[in-house]
Order: structure tokens, then C-alpha cells, then sequence
């Protein structure tokens, strides 16, 4: 497994250009397998969680390839319901498949995923919105299996003790919109991730309304065709790069951050004192050289809400401030793998149930980490380009889950950084 050597103390400097999203791209490709006509998406990352999305499609049967940089094709003209445990342990979006397989074949097969190092992981609110459909759902043998030859419309509120699902609303919404009749989906995700999605569908044909909205309604039509659609910029890595400009007290223009999706965390950098400027709709000019953090409260929470994919980063950005910052974590509760690693690093931070109170400021020196999950790992990065010294993050292939090309995009602003390969 690579590690990625960080010498720290090197202000990020320059412009730094942001993949498409992640978590928006994975349910597009298990959407593209509504139809049976050709699907091209466009500004997809190059991450390894989407080249395991081809290969699971690929298995299922649909004719993937990646023509050009970027560039995703995908035909399904003929595909199987079974989606096995070998290839959905290794990525839990995979649960996308479920609504997708069962619109398709009027049956699915899809194994539970399995343990998650960042906390429970539940999909009973996608088999409850998938029973709303119609659909007789069983657990048998650790795999999900519907019987989806009743599929219709139907009403569902999607929502659980942490808040709506953004995947069950997925699955949810590609299922609904080729059953026939109207569907409601109440306690939608409102992840700008789960609009864009909708944006795809519309072009494929389906009738949604209330888009964005946590209320969706949607007409079913009998069919979708094929689709041309370009995937939004990473909201999650723009605000890593924000993140990690201010941490490294750079000057870094940060190209696809939009204000529109940040909101959220754009007003805890403000209350922190880390300047930025909005250049446009579409690009966030960071200028931290002469930054003096102060402490934050935050809360993750769904959006619009601060998003527990930034949660890390924020809290080791917050070692830096100048005293006692407290960081809630309504999504996942237990999601601070990166807490004892940041302490490797002299962070003071103690854990009070689903919070991290943070004791700044902390002048982080460099150490050997562990990267446990794709945030915390990215967490430990910004920590280490502020840190003195060399920090050396094993197992980084969970940046690699999410992160596109992150060594070189460092490299690009200045940052002393190296791959060494296992
Ligand atoms: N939940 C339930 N029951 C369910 C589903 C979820 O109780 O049936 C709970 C979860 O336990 C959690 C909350 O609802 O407390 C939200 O979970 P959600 O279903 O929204 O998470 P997800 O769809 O599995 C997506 C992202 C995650 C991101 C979360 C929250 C994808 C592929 N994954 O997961 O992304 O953290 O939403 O925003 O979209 C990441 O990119 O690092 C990542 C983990």
C-alpha cells in the first residue's frame, strides 16, 4: 500500500482545479443502467471507488469504457440482478444498484455491504422507500432481495433518527421514476449531489419535481433513454483545498468551489477568521498568509447543513485556532478515526460522546499516521502541511478512493510531497 511523505511548514500557493463529485458520479452510473441506450457522463473523477463502480457494472453485465479523460460510457443492454458480496463489500455506494436493478429486471440481489470504520451504516430506510414502491423486500443469506414485479408509484418519508438518506433517496428516486403513477419522497436528501442526479434522470426522460427540495414528485414514465450529462465539482474536496490553503497559511485559488454548495461550511471559515473571496460562481480565492484562526462550534448536519465529510478536516484545521473549539457530529457519531492520529501529530483533542473538543493552538510536529477512512486521511494531510517536520500517512489508498490525483495537485501549489510506493 503507497504512503504519502508530507514535509510541512510550505504555504500552498497557485490554483488548484476541482474533480467532479465523487458521491454524485456513483449513483450516475448505477442510474445509467435504467436504460438500455447509451449513457456518456462527463467530468467524472479518477478515483479508485469509480473505476470499482465500471467493474461492478462490467460484472453485471453493461459495456463500460473510459474513452477519454474524464469521459464514462456506459451501455446496458443486457444485465443481470445479482450483485455479489465480493465486489459491494469493497464500496458501499454499490447500495445504489438496489433501486436501479429493480426498475430494470423487476428484481434485485444485492449483498449488504458489511462493516464501516466510520460508525453504523443501516439501509433500512432504502427498504422501507423501496416496500413504499410495491416491493416485496427479504434479507436472505446477508443479501437484499426484491421482488419488484408490483413496482408503482407510492408515498415515503425517508427519514431516520441522523436525518434524511442521500443514497436511499437515490435508490428511492431511480426506482420511482419508471414505476407507474406518481411517487412523493418526503425527507429528501437535499445534497446538491442528489439534485444533479435528478438533473441526469430528467434528461433521461423522468419527471421530477421539487428538485433540491427534501420534497420530490415524481411521475412515472415507462421508459428512460440514453444521456449526455457532466458531473458537478467536489464540493467536499473544494472545501479540503480551503481547508488545507488555510491550514498552510497559503494563497490558493480554489477553480469548481462553488459558494452555492459551500454555504454552510463558508460561514464556519468566517466565524474561524480565515479570509476568502468569492471570484465568481465557480472558483473561492483563499488568502491565509496573514490568518489568525479563532475557535468554532460546529455541528454536521444534513444539507444544507455543515457536511460530516468535512468534519475532519475542519477538526484539524481547528488545531491551529487560538483556544477550545467544539465539533458535534450528528451523522455519524463515532466518525473520529482521525483524533488519535492528529494527537500523533500533538493535537489536543478529547472526545465528549459524539464530540471533539479541540484545545488549540497546537504547533503540529510531524509523525508516521495511519489513514483509516477517505476524510481522515484527508484530515491528516491538512495537519501535515501545517506540521514541522515530515509526516508519513500510510495506507493512502483511501485517498485515492476520493481524492483525484491529490499528490499532484499538491505538488502543483508548492507542497513538498512524495508517493512512495509499497
Ligand atoms: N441511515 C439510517 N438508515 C438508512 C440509511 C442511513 O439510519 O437506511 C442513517 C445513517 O446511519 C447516517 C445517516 O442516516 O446516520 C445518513 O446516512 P446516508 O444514508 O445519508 O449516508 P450514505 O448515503 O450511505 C452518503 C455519502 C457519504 C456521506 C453521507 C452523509 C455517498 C456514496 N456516500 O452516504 O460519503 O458521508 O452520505 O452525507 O454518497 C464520503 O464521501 O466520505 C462518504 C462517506
Amino acid at each position: 500500500m503507497d504512503s504519502l511523505l508530507i514535509k510541512g511548514g510550505v504555504r500552498l500557493d497557485g490554483e488548484v482545479s476541482v474533480s467532479g463529485a465523487k458521491n454524485a458520479c456513483l449513483p450516475m452510473f448505477a442510474a445509467a443502467l435504467l436504460t438500455s441506450e447509451k449513457c456518456v457522463l462527463k467530468n467524472v473523477p479518477d478515483l479508485s471507488d469509480v473505476r470499482f463502480m465500471a467493474d461492478i457494472l462490467s460484472a453485471l453485465g453493461a459495456v463500460v469504457s473510459n474513452p477519454s479523460k474524464g469521459v464514462w460510457e456506459i451501455e446496458a443492454r443486457e444485465i443481470s440482478a445479482f450483485a455479489p458480496y465480493e465486489l459491494v463489500r469493497k464500496m458501499r455506494a454499490s447500495i445504489c444498484l438496489l433501486g436501479p436493478l429493480s426498475a430494470r429486471l423487476k428484481k434485485a440481489e444485492v449483498s449488504l455491504p458489511g462493516g464501516c470504520v466510520i460508525g453504523a451504516r443501516p439501509v433500512d430506510l432504502h427498504i422501507k422507500g423501496m416496500r413504499a414502491l410495491g416491493c416485496s423486500v427479504e434479507i436472505e443469506r446477508g443479501y437484499i432481495c426484491v421482488d419488484a414485479r408490483k413496482m408503482r408509484g407510492g408515498q415515503v418519508y425517508l427519514g431516520g433518527r441522523f436525518g434524511s438518506t442521500v443514497t436511499g433517496t437515490a435508490n428511492v428516486l431511480m426506482a420511482a421514476v419508471v414505476s407507474p403513477g406518481n411517487t412523493l419522497i418526503e425527507n429528501a436528501a437535499c445534497e446538491p449531489e442528489i439534485a444533479d442526479l435528478c438533473k441526469m434522470l430528467v434528461k433521461m426522460g423522468a419527471i421530477i419535481d421539487g428538485i433540491g427540495s427534501p420534497t420530490l414528485s415524481i411521475s412515472g414514465v415507462p421508459r428512460l433513454g440514453g444521456v449526455e450529462h457532466s458531473v458537478l465539482p467536489d464540493r467536499i474536496e473544494a472545501g479540503t483545498w480551503i481547508a488545507a490553503a488555510a491550514a498552510s497559511r497559503g494563497r490558493v485559488l480554489v477553480k469548481g468551489a462553488q459558494k452555492r454548495t459551500l454555504g454552510s461550511f463558508l460561514d464556519i471559515l468566517e466565524r474561524a477568521g480565515c479570509p476568502f473571496e468569492i471570484r465568481s460562481a465557480n472558483s473561492i480565492y483563499v488568502d491565509a498568509s496573514n490568518i489568525k484562526l479563532r475557535p468554532v462550534e460546529a455541528v454536521t448536519l444534513p444539507y444544507p447543513g455543515f457536511p460530516t465529510d468535512l468534519q475532519a478536516q475542519l477538526c484539524a484545521l481547528m488545531t491551529l485556532a487560538d483556544g477550545i473549539s467544539i465539533i458535534t457530529e450528528r451523522i455519524y457519531p463515532e466518525r473520529f478515526m482521525h483524533v488519535p492520529e492528529l494527537a500523533r501529530m500533538g493535537a489536543q483533542i478529547s472526545r465528549e460522546g459524539p464530540s471533539a473538543i479541540i484545545a488549540g493552538k497546537t504547533k503540529l510536529s510531524g509523525a508516521p499516521v495511519m489513514a483509516s477512512d477517505l476524510r481522515a486521511s484527508a484530515a491528516l494531510v491538512i495537519a501535515a502541511l501545517a506540521a514541522k517536520g515530515e509526516t508519513l500517512i500510510q495506507r493512502i489508498y483511501h485517498l485515492d478512493r476520493g481524492y483525484d490525483n491529490i499528490d499532484s495537485k499538491l505538488k502543483a501549489l508548492g507542497a513538498k510531497v512524495e508517493r512512495l510506493k509499497a
